[in-house]
């Protein structure tokens, strides 16, 4: 039982007992708790990414030796240089980061991932090895099947590692160890900046453990956090063309179907750009790797159904062309999600939406913000609830 009045905070049991409560101070203020001249919540927060990205990394990474400080997380170091598999387990969009962590951890750490749902793994005769991290993914740390999968893996495996945006949550207090993100409140029931701060807790994780276990010498780590810290700029020159975005849904606003595609590092992305078109504008989305078009969702292809494609120049833009072709010879409408310094790709597609070029491993920190844009911007001249979205819930904490 908890008493709140003017004079303070008491906590008892059923019986009237006092209980002793430890004391936590957040770091959020009231003001991070408005909108701050945005028209909602959800926009707020797209912008805030920059800074999210930028606070997630500060005080843990080292330019000078490539370093990741991770001491916080409180899984000894001797743990981490055993580990021989990881399994991440998470639901909604942080399932989706989740998938972006295995491209990064099997990448650097050169470990195997496997990326489970929540709800799914908590009811398998699961195998985890003692040689297994687990990592839950909860923003809100709180949501059940995650917590539930949490306490049925926990003496099973090597350690389990909580990324959550929240502190002394169920999550982070059950976990052996916590990697916070430093997104701030997120009020927008639709994850947007926690999506992004997960993605950089990953990459952290996955910069760490290739370093414990020697997969990646300094130079190499060097490399990477220097890229790592031009995101945040590349992520503002994206916002700085919202504009474009928003022409865009306006003139996609019609459709009621859309098929989202992409490979390798960006399909999560397209999975995620789907989603956040589903949860807010209450339209029909799907995504598919590009790879899979073929063996189904190519049926659904004509002048009623656009594509948003995700074809940054990586080691699948090829085949990302291909898949562009095959659209357009059913007479299908493709957006794609390209590199500005491709010039080519205007002459393939419908539109275009440019993000600033990167190391390819970290394209999902750019790709997916046109794709909360676009779903946004759709959403609000819909007149939808965007920050409160129809049977939705910021945290959930049944099953
Ligand atoms: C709810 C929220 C989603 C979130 C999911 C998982 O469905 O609306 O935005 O991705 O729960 O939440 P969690 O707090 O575990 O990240």
């Amino acid at each position: 039982m908890v008493v709140i009045d003017p004079t303070g905070v008491r906590f008892t049991d059923f019986k009237g007992a006092p209980l002793a409560k430890k004391v936590e101070h957040l770091s959020w203020s009231p003001l991070m708790m408005e909108k701050r001249g945005f028209k909602h919540f959800m926009l707020k927060e797209i912008f805030e990414q920059p800074e999210v990205v930028r606070d997630t990394l500060q005080g843990r990474i080292s330019l000078d030796t490539g370093g990741v400080a991770l001491d916080e997380i409180g899984i000894p170091e001797a743990t981490l240089r055993q580990v021989r598999k990881a399994v991440i387990i998470a639901c909604g969009t942080s399932y989706h980061a989740g998938l972006v962590g295995k491209v990064f951890l099997e990448s650097m750490a050169r470990i195997p991932v496997d990326v489970e749902y929540a709800s799914e793994f908590r009811y398998r005769d699961f195998i985890l090895e003692k040689e297994t991290l687990v990592i839950v993914v909860s923003q809100s740390g709180e949501t059940a099947d995650t917590l539930a999968a949490l306490r049925a893996s926990k003496d099973r495996c090597a350690a389990v590692l909580a990324v959550t945006n929240s502190r002394s949550s169920s999550i982070a207090r059950d976990a052996h160890g916590v990697l916070y993100t430093h997104a701030g409140p997120e009020i927008g029931v639709a994850a947007t900046k926690t999506f992004t701060a997960q993605m950089t807790a990953l990459a952290l994780i996955a910069l760490h453990l290739a370093q414990v276990q020697d997969r990646m010498d300094a130079a190499a780590r060097i490399a990477f956090i220097e890229e790592f810290q031009r995101i945040p700029h590349k992520m503002e020159k994206i916002l700085g063309r919202a504009k474009a975005v928003e022409d865009l849904a306006s003139r996609f606003l019609p459709f009621s179907h859309f098929l989202y595609l992409g490979r390798w590092v960006n399909f999560p992305v397209a999975l995620e750009g789907a989603l956040k078109l589903k949860e807010i504008s209450y339209i029909h989305a799907e995504a598919y790797p590009g790879g899979e078009m073929k063996h189904g969702p190519i049926a659904l292809i004509d002048e009623k159904m656009p594509t948003l494609a995700i074809v940054p120049e990586d080691r699948v833009y090829d085949k990302m062309l291909s898949n562009i072709s095959e659209i357009k010879a059913r007479n299908g409408t493709i957006i794609a999600l390209a590199s500005e310094d491709d010039a080519k790709i205007h002459e393939r597609v419908d539109a275009v939406l440019a993000v600033p070029s990167a190391d390819p491993l970290l394209m999902p920190f750019l790709t997916v913000m046109p794709l909360q844009l676009f779903a946004y911007y759709i959403a609000a001249k819909r007149g939808a609830d965007v920050d409160q979205p129809r049977n939705l819930a910021k945290s959930v904490t049944v099953e």
